[in-house]
């Protein structure tokens, strides 16, 4: 039952993770269809042992197609995306377009694989914050009741694309080298800087649009739509994983051995939390690999009830945060079909 799946965005940041996850891992691909703008058509990217030209975007690229993988930014999903359903194809879409439709699902296959049915052909992936702090919430919410959340993120450059990637490295030589530099995706100094999340600001709320699609989408990964959620989301001169500084408030008194346990036999879920060699989740150890690395769980003292963990995490923004999640999504639709 080999499948043909499509990447639309293949060649950018999480485009060329897809393809690497698709070689890597067990869904059955028959063929592969590589589509990006008319930029690309004709370069060659590998898959397996082969070369597979890029193709142009058109209304006629999804014909035969099984799955249908979009990351090329909401605009293009919300245009493209129902012409692959109507062509037969199950979409999995990794913006922003689709998350909060009620109709579609916005999974994570750890924390939410039951929300995958019923759909109609889309289904949502998650903001990387989103997706990478509900492999971790949502086994600590199915064993206590969680009342409140505080998330600080320090997000890098990957989550902005290929070519926020790029300038991150060119700015920072330009920076050792001593030489001016302008940025061009990025509104602000990145090399030996951080900067409050570029999404806009809300005037109402003051949080910007990366914290409210982390504070929606959490909600509705773990089926907590009131969940009180508060979190300031920063951009880190880091390339592709994701940090977060986690707060979660208990409905009473959970220990941090409790914590730790649970989490230990979490999907998904690595936990690095060595305090005598004060070794913790890092960016670096995230970057490349699968699982969202989990540590520092202590009592947090700023909540005198005793009832509220904080913990550290990271996960690679372009696996766990999109590509991977994208894949996991797609076997675990497959592998329901099939039973
Ligand atoms: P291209 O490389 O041809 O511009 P990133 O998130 O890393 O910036 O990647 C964005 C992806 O979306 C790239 O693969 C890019 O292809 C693709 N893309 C951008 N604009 C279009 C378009 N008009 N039609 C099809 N794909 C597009």
């Amino acid at each position: 039952n080999a499948l043909v799946v499509a990447v639309v965005g293949a060649t950018g940041a999480v485009g060329r993770e897809l393809i690497r996850c698709l070689e890597n891992r067990k869904l059955p691909v028959g063929e592969l269809r590589l589509l990006a703008s008319a930029r690309s058509a004709g370069q060659l990217m590998s898959f397996r042992d082969t070369s597979l030209p890029v193709e142009e975007l058109t209304g006629d690229s999804f014909n035969g197609c099984d799955i249908v993988f979009f990351s090329a930014g909401a605009t293009l999903s919300r245009k493209y995306a129902p012409l692959a359903v109507r062509a037969g194809a199950v979409v999995i879409d990794n913006s922003s377009a689709y998350r909060m439709d009620s109709t579609v699902p916005l999974v994570v296959p750890e924390a939410n694989a039951n929300a995958l049915a019923p759909h109609a052909g889309i289904i949502a992936n998650p903001n990387c914050v989103a997706a990478i702090a509900t492999v971790a919430l949502a086994p600590l919410a199915q064993c206590w009741t969680v009342s409140r959340l505080n998330m600080v993120t320090y997000q890098s450059a990957s989550g902005a694309g290929a070519a926020a990637m790029d300038e991150l490295r060119a700015a920072t030589q330009a920076h050792l080298a001593n030489e001016p530099f302008e940025q061009k995706v990025l509104p602000h100094p990145y090399a030996f800087n951080l900067f409050s999340h570029n999404a806009e600001i809300d005037e109402e709320t003051g949080y910007n649009g990366e914290e409210l699609k982390v504070i929606a989408e959490t909600r509705r990964i773990l089926h907590m739509p009131k969940l009180p959620i508060g979190v300031t989301c920063v951009r880190v001169p880091v390339l592709r994983a994701h940090s977060i500084a986690l707060s979660i408030r208990f409905d009473g008194y959970v220990s941090p051995e409790q914590v730790r346990a649970c989490l230990a036999e979490a999907p998904g879920v690595r936990l690095v939390d060595d305090a005598a060699k004060n070794y913790f989740p890092m960016p670096s150890d995230a970057t490349g690999i699968d699982e969202v690395l989990v540590g520092r769980i202590r009592t947090d003292l700023g909540d005198p009830s005793g009832s509220t963990i904080a913990m550290f995490l990271s996960g690679d923004q372009l696996l766990k945060g999109a590509a991977l999640n994208a894949v996991q999504i797609a076997e675990t639709l497959i592998s329901a079909n099939a039973a």
